[in-house]
């Protein structure tokens, strides 16, 4: 008999299929929270549906799934308040997206993630919004990283965003993209303390108060991590799908794969893993070197199922570009990593990041 763990009660749990999708209810994420007391377990259920049919169905295959596998513990199946439930949607009952009213005007959404600081996102955020719009995409971006918003200076805007009638901020353009960022709001010296619940709000506020217009597309660079604020943002925002980026450094790979399961988890695709800082070219021979090690970002895409977009190499051009504000796609359309950036571009729309739509 295996230990009775939070794991193992969600190993098993993972054997009953939400009501008409092909996921298991754990993937599904409705599992807000296991508690083993002594003889008794109870498993806090959260619906995005209101569905009365599909929870009850739900809780009794839990019931029956326990009593068969756990016939001598007493097992409460608990249901907390909705957490994805917003008004003004028009989605299915049992629709796993119930919550995430799609933004008006806006095709498909990207958001651009990664475990751990650091990393890239911004870098990458930038550059791929910029190697989209030269694919002939309407392209917005977003930054959501209140605590550290980068955006601004990567991007190279000074500017402060301007109020509509609608009293909604009307985005600034450069590089054909339109942005917004807490950056363009903020003083530089002004300390952000806001506590979480804010942020979120803030974030969530942000999103919808921006008026973008028309966009093909919406990057999102969300702020490091796999915390409260990352995962609110990605439960209520109509994510088309992820780009996790990581470094080589297994510190980095770890926290990729716990980026991606946090999309798992609340249903979100991911486009895939992009490695970035994986290598630089040798000054005299440029063949790459690989002092991180070479491999570890494709061994991690291929590890948890989903496509390796890419490598990004070391490039101080990139790093020069961040700085002055002028990002290396729009600045040196040889260099090998704008290459690369265009050539990941290329693949998400490959990946059909126009067709799948809210999806
Ligand atoms: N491929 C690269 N070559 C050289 N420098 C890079 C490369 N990618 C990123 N950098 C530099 O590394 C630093 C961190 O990058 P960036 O700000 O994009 O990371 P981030 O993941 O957004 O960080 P944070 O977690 O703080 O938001 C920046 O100074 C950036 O210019
Ligand atoms: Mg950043």
């Amino acid at each position: 008999m295996p230990q009775i763990t939070e794991d193992y009660i969600r190993s098993l749990l993972s054997r009953i299929s939400y009501p008409g999708f092909n996921h298991d209810i754990v993937t599904f994420g409705i599992i807000s929270n296991i508690n083993i007391q002594d003889s008794r377990i109870t498993i806090d259920l959260k619906f995005n549906t209101k569905n009365a049919e599909t929870k009850a169905t739900v809780k009794q295959e839990i019931q029956d799934l326990m009593k068969a596998e756990l016939p001598e513990r007493r097992v409460m199946v608990m249901e907390g308040i909705p957490t994805m439930a917003m008004p003004g949607q028009n989605a299915k009952p049992n629709d796993p997206w119930a919550g995430r009213a799609p933004i008006p005007g806006i095709k498909s959404v990207l958001a651009v993630a990664s475990g751990k600081g650091g990393v890239g996102k911004s870098t990458v955020s930038t550059n791929l919004a910029i190697a989209l719009s030269q694919e002939g995409l309407k392209v917005g971006l977003m930054d959501s990283d209140i605590y550290g918003p980068s955006v601004d200076i990567m991007m190279g805007i000074h500017d402060k965003p301007m109020v509509n009638q609608d009293q909604k901020l009307l985005p600034l353009e450069k590089y054909d993209i339109k942005m917004m960022s807490m950056g363009f709001i903020l003083d530089k010296d002004t300390p952000v303390v806001w506590r979480g619940p804010m942020v979120i709000k803030a974030v969530d506020q942000f999103l919808k108060d921006v008026a973008w217009g028309e966009l093909d597309v919406l990057v999102i660079d969300l702020p490091p991590g796999t915390g409260d604020v990352q995962l609110s943002l990605v439960q209520k925002t109509p994510i088309t799908g992820a780009v996790v980026v990581t470094t080589p450094q297994e510190v980095s790979l770890v926290d990729a794969r716990r980026g991606y399961q946090m999309f798992k988890k609340l249903n979100t695709p991911t486009f895939g893993i992009l490695e970035n800082m994986s290598f630089y070219p040798n000054a005299a021979t440029g063949e790459p070197v690989y002092i991180f090690g070479k491999g570890g970002g494709p061994k991690a895409a291929f590890e948890l199922g989903v496509p390796f977009l890419g490598e990004i190499p070391i490039d101080p051009e990139i790093a020069e570009g961040g700085d002055t504000g002028v990002p290396i796609v729009a600045k040196n359309p040889d260099s090998e990593a704008t290459k690369a950036f265009r050539e990941i571009a290329k693949e998400l729309l490959a990946q059909g990041l126009l067709e799948r739509v809210g999806r």
